[in-house]
């Protein structure tokens, strides 16, 4: 890329997380998708991404705090437009507006024509000049360095935030795929529900997954109890905040029922790959991806369950953005992705 010419720029809308790549310069930015606004006038945005997400838990009336991406498509389009449109100027800076990039925005696999044409509308409401849609699978392949031009079968799962997919590529293309509403974010829930019922403490979702990420475990490897955290939470009859201790063991049990319906869909979707896929994916084996793929042991669960290799990628967050970043930049990569359905221009 020239001094004078404009990069491409790459963007993963998760229901979790917006993260942006820069050609050239990898991922700049990874924020929460939220965005504050006047409950009254909904135009007025307070904040978006990392300071929105500050005051979850802690709106006063008169605002609002929307996650406009939710189960991995699109709900709320002016919203979305904004929390795009915000972050990319951030990561942009004013010297490169949006307006003179290239722009791939993912689309997951599971999203519905209806959804779709939010995201469509989300991402020229940004008034990016020329953009594209890009399978977050494929994007996340790509991003993994996955051989997604070869003739034969790989194997990708993404966990994200409230996403589950199962994508065999192949051939620039998307030869089967499974998309389920289920991720990450369920076991910060789960982590409320048990606390709340076992040691009598209600805890904020931030709390929850902040205990996913350091205590969290997939395996219920020994030594588990012997981990543990002191958390601050509200007592749930007084109402009067009280602290608790908490074990990775405790965390493993609340975790365990969301964990076993994730890795039993993963399998259902596994077993059900047609032949001639799965004769190619056996010696390689399956690549995990996603911000929900880094928990602990999760890896050794998927590996010891479906007796496959299983590799988590080495920045599973950041591969979505990545991929499309290097989508952004590459037009013939775009026109082959064109061709096998996995890329829409606007
Ligand atoms: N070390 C970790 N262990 C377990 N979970 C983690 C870890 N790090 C991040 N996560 C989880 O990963 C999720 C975010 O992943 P990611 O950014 O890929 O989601 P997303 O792309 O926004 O969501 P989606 O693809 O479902 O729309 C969050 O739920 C977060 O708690
Ligand atoms: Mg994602």
């Amino acid at each position: 890329m020239g001094v004078f010419s404009n990069g491409g720029a790459g963007i993963d809308l998760g229901s979790a997380n917006v993260t942006i790549s820069l050609e050239n310069e990898g991922v700049v930015l990874r924020e929460p998708s939220y965005v504050l606004c006047l409950r009254d006038d909904t135009d007025d945005i307070l904040a978006v991404g990392r300071d929105a997400r500050q005051m979850l838990g802690r709106t006063p009336e008169d605002v609002l705090l929307l996650s406009p991406v939710m189960d991995g498509a699109v709900g709320n389009i002016d919203m979305a437009a904004q929390l795009l449109r915000r972050l990319a100027e951030k990561a942009l800076g004013k010297r490169r507006a949006l307006e003179k990039n290239r722009l791939v925005v993912t689309m997951s696999q599971g999203c519905t024509r209806v959804e779709r044409t939010a995201l469509e509308e989300a991402v020229r409401a940004t008034g990016a000049r020329r953009a594209a849609l890009v399978r977050s699978s494929v994007a996340a392949a790509l991003g993994a360095g996955m051989p997604v031009e070869a003739p034969r079968g790989s194997l990708l799962v993404t966990i994200g935030g409230s996403t589950t997919e199962v994508t065999i590529l192949s051939m620039n293309g998307v030869a089967a795929a499974r998309s389920m509403r289920t991720g990450s974010l369920a076991m910060d829930e789960a982590i409320m529900r048990y606390i709340r019922r076992e040691k009598g403490v209600i805890i904020g979702q931030r709390t929850a997954e902040d205990l996913k990420i350091d205590l969290g475990n997939a395996m219920d490897v020994p030594g588990l109890y012997r981990q543990t955290a002191s958390l601050r939470g509200r007592d749930a009859a007084s109402g009067k905040p009280t602290t608790t201790e908490i074990t990775g063991a405790d965390i493993h049990k609340a975790i365990q029922p969301t964990l076993e319906t994730l890795v039993e869909n993963i399998r259902d979707a596994f077993e059900n790959i047609p032949a001639e896929l799965a004769e190619d994916i056996l010696p390689t084996g399956m690549v995990l991806s996603g911000g929900g793929a880094q928990l602990d042991g999760l890896s050794d669960r998927l590996s010891e369950m479906l007796k496959l290799n299983v590799t988590t990628s080495d920045a599973p967050e950041d591969d979505a953005a990545l991929g499309a970043c290097a989508v952004a930049a590459d037009d013939k990569l775009a026109q082959r992705l064109e061709q096998s359905g996995c890329l829409i221009e606007l």
